[in-house]
């Protein structure tokens, strides 16, 4: 782009539709922030230094939510409205030539291209063009500012839902919020604006309306599909942006080689990557900064958090894996808890009723049935039987336990932490473990059993004569 394009993000409002104690651009949709979807896309057309975002509720916590180095952020330490918050970033924009494309934090869905055309627009536009601005012809335009035009078609401003009158709001075009201006006339008319509406606001909008008045044209580019650009403002809005958004990111899976069985019951978050080939089965949850690679399935009803999977990895339904690294050909679930932290080699296997916290499986080792598995570092080809138990915890401290390749750990084993098992030893069934076992040992921690030969028949005779 060859004009310098400066863009402003107003996210210091409350958000008093939402009713929360959280500000409105902190909520989510595809498991990321709104800012942080507006930031995303406003970074593919400028950089950093040239983004301005404008916070003032829960400022810190907003600031946080957008940790791009470079970001300029301006308080707004009260919220007037939306063209006060320009006026606070003023002094900011002053200092700055070419364009000012400014866009509201709470319209998460909005793309890149969209941006760069209304850029590309306004730069074509020749002297007499102030502004360009995107509308939407909408079925219902309810709580949007109305675009207004004379005879000519020509923009001469946009009324408020709250002061359009009765025909007013039969016009269906509708102000997006997303506005590009030549840098100089904007700053030069936003000082004109007062705060002479019901609210009390100093309205953004009005500045469209005082550059009309002033014979300077607005130009407006429409988008096709306004969902594209709808504005949060409550929580059903919330919820069916967050849809939409999902079904877009679903989309771009499919198109580009992934298999998803009943989409619509499928959520994925806005960063996931998966591999073509790979399987995804109805309600698994893909979450976060989640990578799985190709030719993986993941089983019905699975939790998967920013978590690692490598090809051809296979989780059963009902699985929760999170914060967690699995290696190619791992086999886990159904109904298995990969807690947190764990590393999974290649073609390590975990089965139904195990947890794993913190625990390193070694290539080709198994848990199969109903384990506990806490701060383990498990070597290669270890068999851990059904039922074992690492006894990590003494009420005050974790401890480690080491379980060399090739070991062999019967069912039900009470492994007491710290431990080392060497390689290739044996741990008899039932036994509780509390001292080191060597290389190529057998280690037997239980009661020999007993045998009363005819106890049982005698015990029946004496109950019968
Ligand atoms: C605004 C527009 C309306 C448009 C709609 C599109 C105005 C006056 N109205 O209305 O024409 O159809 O967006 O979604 O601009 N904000 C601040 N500081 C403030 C006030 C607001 O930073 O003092 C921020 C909010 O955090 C929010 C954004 O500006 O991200 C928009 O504010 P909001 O109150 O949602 O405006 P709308 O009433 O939806
Ligand atoms: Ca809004």
């Amino acid at each position: 782009m060859d004009t310098p394009t400066t863009v402003v993000i107003l996210a210091a409002g409350l958000g008093t539709r939402m009713k929360s104690k959280r500000a409105k651009v902190l909520h989510e949709v595809g498991g990321k922030s709104l800012l942080a979807h507006v930031v995303a896309s406003a970074q593919q057309i400028a950089s950093p230094e040239n983004i301005v975002v404008v916070v003032g509720y829960q400022a810190e916590e907003v600031r946080k939510a957008v940790p791009v180095p470079g970001l300029v952020f301006v308080h707004q330490a009260e919220q007037k409205g939306t063209g006060h918050a320009l006026m606070v970033a003023a002094e900011e924009l002053a200092r700055r030539e070419g364009l000012l494309l400014i866009l509201y934090g709470d319209c998460p869905m909005i793309r890149a291209e969209t941006l760069a055309g209304l850029v590309q627009a306004q730069s074509q536009a020749d002297d007499q063009t102030a502004g360009t601005m995107l509308t939407a012809l909408m079925e219902d335009p309810t709580g949007y500012g109305r675009v207004l035009r004379d005879s000519h078609g020509r923009v001469t401003g946009i009324v408020e839902q709250r002061a359009a009158t009765s025909e007013q709001l039969q016009i269906r075009e509708a102000n997006m919020g997303l506005y590009c201006f030549r840098m100089d006339l904007f700053l030069n008319y936003l000082g004109k604006i007062r705060p002479d509406n019901p609210a009390r606001e100093y309205y953004l909008t009005d500045v469209v309306q005082l550059l009309a008045c002033a014979g300077y044209r607005i130009e407006t580019v429409q988008v096709e599909d306004p969902r594209e650009v709808l504005g949060i403002n409550n929580r059903l809005e919330l919820a069916a942006i967050d849809r939409y958004f999902r079904e877009r990111k679903v989309t771009e899976l499919m198109l580009d080689g992934v298999t998803i069985e009943k989409p619509e019951t499928v959520t994925v978050d806005a960063e996931v990557r998966i591999g073509p080939d790979t399987v995804i089965e109805p309600f698994a949850r893909i979450l976060g900064g989640t990578r799985i690679g190709e030719n993986c399935r993941i089983g019905s009803c699975s939790i998967i958090r920013d978590s690692e999977l490598g090809d051809s990895v296979e989780v059963g339904a009902f699985t929760w894996i999170n914060t967690s690294r699995l290696e190619n050909n791992c086999r886990v679930g159904p109904y298995a808890r990969l807690r947190m932290e764990n590393h999974l080699a290649a073609g390590a296997q975990v089965g139904n009723f195990v947890e794993l916290k913190k625990t390193v499986l070694g290539a080709g080792s198994k848990a199969q049935h109903l384990a506990y598995l806490g701060d383990a570092t498990i070597g290669t080809g270890v068999n851990i039987g059904a039922g074992t138990i690492t006894c990590n915890y003494d009420g005050q401290k974790k401890y480690p336990s080491c379980i060399a390749d090739g070991a062999f750990v019967g069912s039900n084993s009470t492994l007491v932490a710290p431990l080392e098992i060497g390689p290739n030893s044996y741990i008899a069934a039932g036994s509780v473990i509390t001292d080191p076992v060597p290389a190529d040992a057998l280690a037997l921690g239980r009661e020999r059993q007993v045998v009363k030969q005819d106890w049982a028949r005698k015990r029946r005779e004496r109950k019968f004569s």
